[in-house]
């Protein structure tokens, strides 16, 4: 190999590197208890803890725990694995198109800000694990 052509590989090589460091960084594994669970507690627990809160017992709701979240309401799941597309929690929660703007959640009050939807639609989406 001519000294030109080392030099070109090793330019590749670098600029390989670089591009390794500014690339999108992997998401950052979501924790249900850490990071999701301290969200709901505070914006959404005092209407939807059973048996009295009053989301709970309009919709059958609650958030206390993974499996109450998961549990759904009384029509069904909110949270499919891997879709927060289709998930209907994120679909109100970040008042999306085709969300009646009087089921938005929280129920009368601001919307969680976007680094919050962000956290809650990265768990969906890693599969909305109970970790
Ligand atoms: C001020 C009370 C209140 C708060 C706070 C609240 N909700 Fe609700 N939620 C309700 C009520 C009441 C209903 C029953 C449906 C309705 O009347 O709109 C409901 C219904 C729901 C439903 C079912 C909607 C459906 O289509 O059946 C979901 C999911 C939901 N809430 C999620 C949340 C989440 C997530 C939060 C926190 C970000 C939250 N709620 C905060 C009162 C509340």
């Amino acid at each position: 190999m001519n000294s030109c052509k080392l030099l070109a590989s090793a330019l590749l090589l670098g600029l390989g590197v670089l591009a390794g460091c500014s690339g999108e960084k992997p998401a950052k594994p979501v924790s249900f208890q850490k990071d999701v669970l301290p969200i709901l507690k505070s914006s959404c627990a005092e209407c939807h803890t059973a048996p009295n809160g009053e989301g709970y017992q309009k919709s059958g709701l609650a958030v206390g725990s993974y499996a109450e979240l998961m549990k759904g309401t009384k029509m069904g799941p909110v949270v499919i694995p891997g879709q927060s597309l289709n998930s209907s929690l994120n679909r109100l929660i970040e008042g999306r198109a085709g969300v009646d703007p009087s089921i938005q959640m929280p129920h009368g009050k601001v919307k969680l800000p976007a680094e919050q939807l962000a956290v809650i639609r990265a768990w969906v989406d890693q599969g909305a694990k109970d970790n």
